[in-house]
């Protein structure tokens, strides 16, 4: 989602900036630009599409300024234009913004009768002319967008310029996040740590309603109320080579690939064999505190909620107290019914889901322990929360998660572990799922090489025109997971279903031009998984089938076998295939891998 970029020192912005951006734009995007400060007059180069389409055209333009502000946009208000690309200039204010101004429309209004004229359809622009119209009566620039922002409804990440002004960069924050870094006689600003990777090592984290004046040679952080303000540090994690492709044609293939070492990072120092539990330093909660929990929620968005699904369908039986698992769009506006003895656990890769933010902030407002299942170190989400586990997973780039999701399941298995061994669980079934969990990473090792024969078959799926997976039991999260993975990368319309389903409705579907993955897993239910997968044969659907068991298939379907494994590591195994799958039938339709269209990684708006 979009990016925020900002520079003042002695070099020239310009190639700083542009750096920056292309670092943001596995966030996904769909214009970009930049402005620095020219003497007393700001220059903005604006473009749609992507970064290298900005670069073009600035090589016929001349930014010589050493203070600039670049973004990257997702659209929320406008479509993707020029005009409405950012920066926007209103006056003598020029700025960048991330966020909505809800009640953008109420100002815009009042400044159009006020004699504004606005460019573009965008709700920032408004903001620009607002801040402007301020500085018409505050000599003190600071004041003058601290007025401005207290009429702001909505939130906001946003660096300014003023073309009066050239020795500084006022950067702002309400719910969208924006790190300050100094370095030597410069100043970076960033809304995403990997902007900032190589320039360095530690960044001040801007908390909501502070108001930071950058110059180069030091930054000063206030409040709105305007006294100055304590400041987080936090270390960036992110080095230039670890957001490298490594050698990797996408980005999503590299983390396919990574899998068996995240997953090792997952684990690591958090397994204590002799007594058969895991050891989670960041819980932040008493072992009679968590004895005392009768209940789970789990909410996430994406991904993150299919991985608390398949946590679910693996704990409930292990942990023995319900598991619900939520959309966080859905419960942070729902009326739920609690009884005050649940532990919360909300799942997030980067840590920065507007919708999972706000359900941290219902729980916890209810009284709930709200944990963090969090990816990216030092985030909104990992702030927020009363606890945690981090995934240490490293940098996800691809928009279509993979690695994130296999981390969040162990993450979570862990955390079940825990709680199962304060239970019922003995000694030795905890020492045995601790096992499945070491295990992970070498089955994993074991699916990746059979990338070559997923391939043949994602080539043949690409030509369908619809799709479906079914799974039962823990194979039905899992087919969910594949078929947001294959509807992200493919477009082609996938729907997933529980097998034993399909009666209900969903054979409706079938016919020789649907093709369905069909998930047959070794399990309690595999006897019945055979009859629902006889049904689908008798309407004669085109089947690629997964399964780590025996079966009988006819000529024309294909039978992809998976490595046999444990009941903990079933269903990241066939995730696992299914990624590359999805991974593969993109590559076959020549499809943006890294940035599918209409999406962003990181979903900082409602
Ligand atoms: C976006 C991404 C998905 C991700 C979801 C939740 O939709 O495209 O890949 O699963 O957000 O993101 P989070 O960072 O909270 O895990």
């Amino acid at each position: 989602m979009c990016g925020i970029i900002g520079y003042i020192g002695t070099k020239r912005a310009r190639d700083i900036l542009l750096t920056g951006l292309k670092r943001m734009e596995y966030r996904g995007y769909d214009s970009a630009g930049i402005a620095t400060i020219e003497e007393d007059k700001v220059v903005s180069t604006r473009s749609v599409g992507n970064v290298s389409g900005l670069v073009e055209i600035l090589k016929s333009k001349t930014h010589k300024g050493m203070a600039g502000i670049g973004h990257t946009r997702w659209a929320t208000h406008g479509a993707p234009s020029e005009a409405n690309a950012h920066p926007h200039t209103s006056g003598k204010v020029t700025l960048v913004h991330n966020g909505i101004f809800e009640n953008y429309q109420e100002y815009k209004t009042a400044l159009e009768q006020a004699g504004r004229k606005f460019h573009s359809q965008t709700d920032s622009e408004v903001l620009a002319a607002l801040i402007d119209f301020e500085y018409e009566n505050e000599i003190n620039p600071r004041i003058a967008i601290t007025n401005a922002l207290k009429k702001v409804r909505g939130t906001f990440g946003l660096a300014i310029l003023f073309e009066d002004q050239p020795d500084m960069i006022a950067v702002a924050r309400r719910s969208s996040p924006l790190l300050i870094a100094k370095n030597g006689s410069a100043v970076f600003i960033a809304s995403d740590q990997y902007a900032l990777a190589g320039h360095a090592s530690n960044a001040t984290v801007l908390q909501d309603d502070e108001i930071a004046i950058c110059r180069a040679d030091n930054f000063e952080v206030f409040s709105m109320n305007d006294y100055p303000v304590g400041k987080e540090i936090l270390k960036i994690t992110a080095s230039e080579e670890s957001i490298g492709k490594d050698g990797y044609e996408h980005f999503m293939q590299k983390e396919i690939f990574e899998q068996p070492q995240s997953i090792q990072r997952t684990l690591s120092g958090r397994i204590n064999k002799p007594l058969g539990t895991s050891q989670l330093g960041g819980i932040n909660l008493t072992p009679k505190q968590l004895r005392g929990v009768k209940s789970m929620i789990f909410v996430g968005c994406g991904t993150a909620y299919y991985a608390g699904l398949l946590a679910k369908y693996l704990l409930e039986p292990i942990v023995k107290i319900p598991i619900s698992v939520e959309v966080a769009s859905e419960f942070r506006y729902r009326s739920v019914a609690l009884n005050g003895n649940e532990l919360s656990v909300v799942i997030s890769q980067s840590g920065e889901t507007a919708d999972t933010i706000a359900c941290v902030e219902e729980l916890q407002l209810k009284g709930i322990p709200v944990l963090g299942v969090v990816n990216v170190v030092g985030s909104s989400i990992a702030r927020l929360v009363d606890g945690g586990i981090y995934l240490h997973a490293g940098p996800e780039i691809s928009v279509a998660s993979t690695k994130a999701f296999s981390s969040q399941v162990t993450a979570l298995l862990l955390l079940g572990i825990y709680l199962a061994r304060q239970r019922d669980l003995n000694l030795g079934d905890g020492q045995e799922l601790l096992e499945q969990l070491e295990a992970l990473p070498k089955i994993i090792e074991e699916v990746l090489k059979i990338e070559k024969e997923i391939k043949v078959a994602a080539r043949k799926f690409a030509k369908l025109p619809h799709l479906m997976a079914l799974g039962r039991d823990l194979l039905y999260p899992v087919s969910l997971e594949i078929v947001l993975k294959i509807k992200e990368l493919t477009y082609i319309p996938a729907s997933a279903y529980p097998a034993g389903e399909m009666k209900h409705g969903p054979n409706a579907l079938l016919s020789p031009e649907m093709g369905v993955i069909y998930l047959h897993g070794e399990g309690p239910l595999s006897e019945k998984s055979v009859s629902n997968l006889a049904e689908v044969r008798a309407r004669k659907a085109q089947l690629l089938i997964f399964t780590d068991t025996e079966i009988d298939a006819s000529k024309d379907e294909i039978v992809i076998k998976l490595p046999k494994s444990s009941h903990f590591a079933q269903g990241i195994i066939f995730t696992v295939a299914g990624q590359l799958l999805a991974y593969h039938m993109a590559i076959a339709l020549d499809r943006n891998v890294d940035k599918p269209r209409n999406l962003a990684k990181s979903v900082t708006v409602e």
